[in-house]
C-alpha cells in the first residue's frame, strides 16, 4: 500500500503564525508535527509516501525531508495549488497511485495507541473498499459523523452535522483502494466550495465498501488545527515522553527497528543532533541494540 500526506491548505485559524510557515512544519513538543503522520505510515510499513503541500511551501519541506532516505523511505511530493478539499488528494497523486491501494492522513492529525502498529497492520491486510477510523469525540459537530445501525453497521455519514446522530467521527486517516481517484474525480464541491471527504466515504459506502474501525479507550488521536488542540498536542507528548522516559513517532527509530535504516545510517542521523535531547536519543535507541518491533512509537 502506497500512502498520502495531505500538508496543505492555508491553516487561516493559526494566523499570523502560518503566514509564512505552514502548519505542519510547526513543532509539536520537540519534532515538527508532520513527523507524527509520517511515523504513522511507518509502523503501518507503507514506505512509499507523497506528500501534498501548498505551493509556497514545497522548499521548507524537502529542507525538512529531503527524499526520506535517512527514514528508509521514499518521499514523493506534489503541489496543491487551492485548498479544493480532501479528495483532490486522489486526483493531484493519481499518478502516483498508479494502480495500488492508497492510505491517507492529514498532516494535522496526531494519532497513539497501543497496539495501534497491529491495527494498522491488520486493516491494511484485510482491506477491501475503503476504511475509515473511529473516535469518540466530545463534539462531533465539527466532524464527519457515522450513524450506526443496531447491529453496529454505518448506515450514514454527515460532514459536520448540526444535530450530529452518534459522538463517533471520522479520524483524518483512510484507506482506499484502486478506484479512489476514479470516485475523487466524480465528486462535486460542497456548499462550503470543497470536495468532501465526507462525499468520497459515501459512495463506498453505498457500494456496500466501507469498513471501519474503532480507535477506543486507551487510544489518542488529536487533530491539531487549533492553537488550543495545538498545546493540548504538545502538552500530552511532553507528559508521555517524560513519564516514561521514551520519545514518541521518531522516524528515525521507527526504521531502525523496521530494519529500514542500518546502524550505521542511525549513527549519521544521531550525530546531526549530538548536542541535543533528540541525538541522544537515538545513541540510546543504538546503545539498547534491541528491536522491539516499532511498538514504542
Ligand atoms: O480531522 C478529521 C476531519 O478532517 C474529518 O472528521 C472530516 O470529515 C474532514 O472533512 C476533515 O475536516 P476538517 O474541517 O478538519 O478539514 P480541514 O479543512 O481543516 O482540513 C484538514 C487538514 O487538511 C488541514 O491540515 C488542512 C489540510 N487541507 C485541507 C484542505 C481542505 C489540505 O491540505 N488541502 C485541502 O484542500
Amino acid at each position: 500500500m502506497k500512502g498520502i500526506i495531505l500538508a496543505g491548505g492555508v491553516a487561516s485559524r493559526m494566523f499570523p503564525i502560518t503566514l509564512s510557515i505552514t502548519k505542519q512544519l510547526l513543532p509539536v513538543y520537540d519534532k515538527p508535527m508532520i513527523y507524527y503522520s509520517i511515523s504513522t505510515f511507518m509502523i503501518a510499513g507503507i514506505r512509499d509516501i507523497l506528500i501534498i503541500v501548498s505551493p509556497n511551501q514545497i522548499e521548507n519541506f524537502k529542507n525538512l525531508l529531503g527524499d526520506g532516505s535517512q527514514f528508509g523511505i521514499n518521499i514523493n511530493y506534489e503541489i496543491q495549488q487551492n485548498p479544493n478539499g480532501l479528495p483532490e488528494a486522489f486526483i493531484i497523486g493519481e499518478n502516483f497511485i498508479k494502480n495500488n491501494k492508497v492510505a491517507l492522513i492529514l498532516g494535522d492529525n496526531i494519532f497513539y495507541g497501543n497496539e495501534f502498529s497491529y491495527i494498522l497492520k491488520n486493516s491494511i491486510e484485510k482491506h477491501d473498499g475503503a476504511t475509515i477510523f473511529l473516535y469518540p469525540s466530545n463534539n462531533p459537530e465539527n466532524f464527519g459523523v457515522v450513524e450506526f445501525s443496531d447491529d453496529r453497521k454505518i448506515i450514514s455519514i454527515e460532514e459536520k452535522p448540526e444535530n450530529p446522530k452518534s459522538n463517533y467521527i471520522v479520524t483524518g486517516l483512510y484507506l482506499y483502494d484502486e478506484n479512489v481517484s476514479y470516485y475523487s474525480k466524480s465528486l462535486r464541491k460542497s456548499s462550503r466550495g470543497e470536495l468532501e471527504i465526507t462525499d468520497l466515504n459515501n459512495i463506498y459506502l453505498k457500494n456496500e465498501k466501507l469498513n471501519y474501525e474503532i480507535l477506543g479507550k486507551g487510544f489518542s488521536w488529536i487533530d491539531t488545527g487549533t492553537f488550543d488542540s495545538l498545546y493540548e498536542a504538545c502538552e500530552f507528548i511532553k507528559i508521555l515522553e517524560k513519564r516514561q522516559g521514551i520519545k514518541i513517532s521518531v522516524p528515525e527509530e521507527i526504521a531502525y527497528r523496521n530494519k529500514w535504516i542500518s546502524e550505521e545510517e542511525l549513527y549519521r542521523q544521531a550525530f546531526k543532533y549530538k548536542n541535543n535531547s533528540y541525538g541522544k536519543y537515538l545513541n540510546k535507541i543504538i546503545d539498547e541494540g534491541k528491536a522491539f518491533g516499532g511498538k514504542y512509537v
